[in-house]
């Protein structure tokens, strides 16, 4: 072996076990396996999972906070003209600096798999070239999707539909759509349409900022679900955002659940971003503008956690760490039942890693040997304490660590290490 992972509590497994990876593949997991390796890792009782996978990033807008001003009213909108404005400065080395050390602050938390939209609204592509060199030069040790993601509409700008073209011939990964933002309904139908036709022609995925908004009658999403089921595209296609599903009467809603599952629609949901820019325009009682994660995955939906920003014109804040947007889901989608709790992490590992599409992926024997080792017992624990990843293995190495902050308190005349964990 090169490297084992000695006594490591593992979901749905009773007991520790230990991992030996020989290369890069998960050659055995047992109780106390016999053989040694060039690298030991003692867990001590804390969890293993796969690695984490960021579902739902825009590694083009990343780390530009500020530059030029910052988001006054912290609103989508003052966003898009703050971003109207940065665009213009926007060069190859700038967008690859960003995107880099984004990407590394992901690893460091655990992320092997990412999938990245780009805006392809820009007659040079710019950002796409940097980031399709990003793909390559992180390869070795993270899996880059990327998604050509129409930021102004594929009939709402210039040249639209010839950009998607160009930048699927360009070897993007997967197609996305942004229906609810084009100038008509009518525009929105035709961008669903050359979305999924796009990813039938060309064998790719799709991925489509779908109904991003509060308004009750955006209502792309059913399309998105008809046209998959039309072309055969079942299980390779993915709706982001759907927050207007929270204002649907429940009537419309039941009926789109259904088609969706018959569909086999992934869903991603990024609470963080969505936390702070929906529901904008209420007066209280204010929505909260956030897609219905517990109805979906109670009907057999598959549904996945993003991140979507990392302090960019929209979202200001983040250390691109999918365990926040994990603990914010919790509270603002009221899922602190336990059995809620218990899979949680899982719309960030092995949920997110379906909609991706990753086949090597998994803690199995044989699979691609891609692991979190947490500062935690348990995935709840996980969870609640954002645990720092103590190991990050991928392809069969160990590509980062964290060494976990420990609190000493000092009371009645005695010294004692507090680790919050009962
Ligand atoms: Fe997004």
């Amino acid at each position: 072996m090169d490297l084992i992972i000695r006594s490591a509590t593992l979901q749905g497994r009773e007991g520790r076990h230990d991992i030996g990876i020989r290369g890069d593949r998960i050659a055995a997991i047992a109780p106390g396996l016999p053989e040694r390796a060039a690298r030991e890792i003692d867990a001590a009782g804390d969890l293993v999972t796969p690695a984490l996978v960021e579902i739902h990033i825009h590694l083009d807008a990343v780390l530009t906070v500020g530059d030029p001003r910052h988001n006054r009213s912290g609103s989508l909108f003052e966003g898009i003209e703050i971003w109207g404005e940065r665009v213009k400065s926007l060069t190859h080395e700038d967008v690859k600096r960003r995107a880099t050390t984004a990407l590394k602050w992901m690893l460091a938390h655990g992320v092997t798999y990412v999938r990245t939209h780009v805006d392809v609204c820009d007659p040079t592509l710019t950002a796409l070239q940097a980031l399709l060199e990003v793909r390559e030069e992180v390869a070795e040790v993270i899996t880059l999707q990327i998604v050509a993601f129409p930021q102004q509409g594929i009939y709402s700008f210039p040249d639209g539909e010839a950009l998607m073209a160009r930048a699927v011939e360009m070897g993007v990964d997967v197609i996305g759509g942004i229906p609810h933002y084009e100038w008509t309904r009518e525009y929105g139908e035709r961008d669903v349409r050359t979305a999924l036709r796009l990813a039938a022609e060309y064998d790719r995925l799709a991925d489509l900022h779908c109904d991003e908004t509060d308004d009750d009658q955006s209502r792309f999403l059913e399309l998105v679900a008809a046209e998959t089921i039309r072309l055969g595209l079942q299980g390779r296609v993915t709706a982001s955002h759907t927050t207007a599903m929270h204002s649907y009467n429940n009537a419309y809603a039941y009926r789109l659940i259904r088609w969706m599952r018959h569909a086999g629609v992934h869903v991603i949901t990024n609470p963080l971003d969505n936390a702070v820019l929906q529901g904008r325009f209420d007066a209280y009682p204010i929505r909260r503008g956030f897609t219905r994660v517990k109805e979906l995955l109670a009907n057999g939906i598959n549904v996945c956690i993003g991140h979507d920003s990392i302090m960019d014109p929209w979202y200001p804040l983040g250390v691109g760490d999918p365990l926040q947007a994990c603990f914010v889901m919790v509270h603002y989608g009221h899922m602190s039942g336990r059995d809620e709790l218990e899979t949680m992490l899982d719309l960030v590992t092995t949920r997110a890693a379906a909609c991706f599409g990753a086949e090597e992926y998994g803690l199995e024997e044989g699979k691609r040997a891609d692991l979190v080792l947490f500062d935690a017992p348990t995935a709840v624990d996980a969870v609640r304490t954002l645990a720092a990843r103590r190991a990050v293995v991928s392809r069969g190495r160990v590509v980062a660590e964290t060494r976990p902050a420990r609190s000493t308190v000092r009371w009645q005349g005695r010294e004692e290490e507090v680790r919050f964990l009962i």
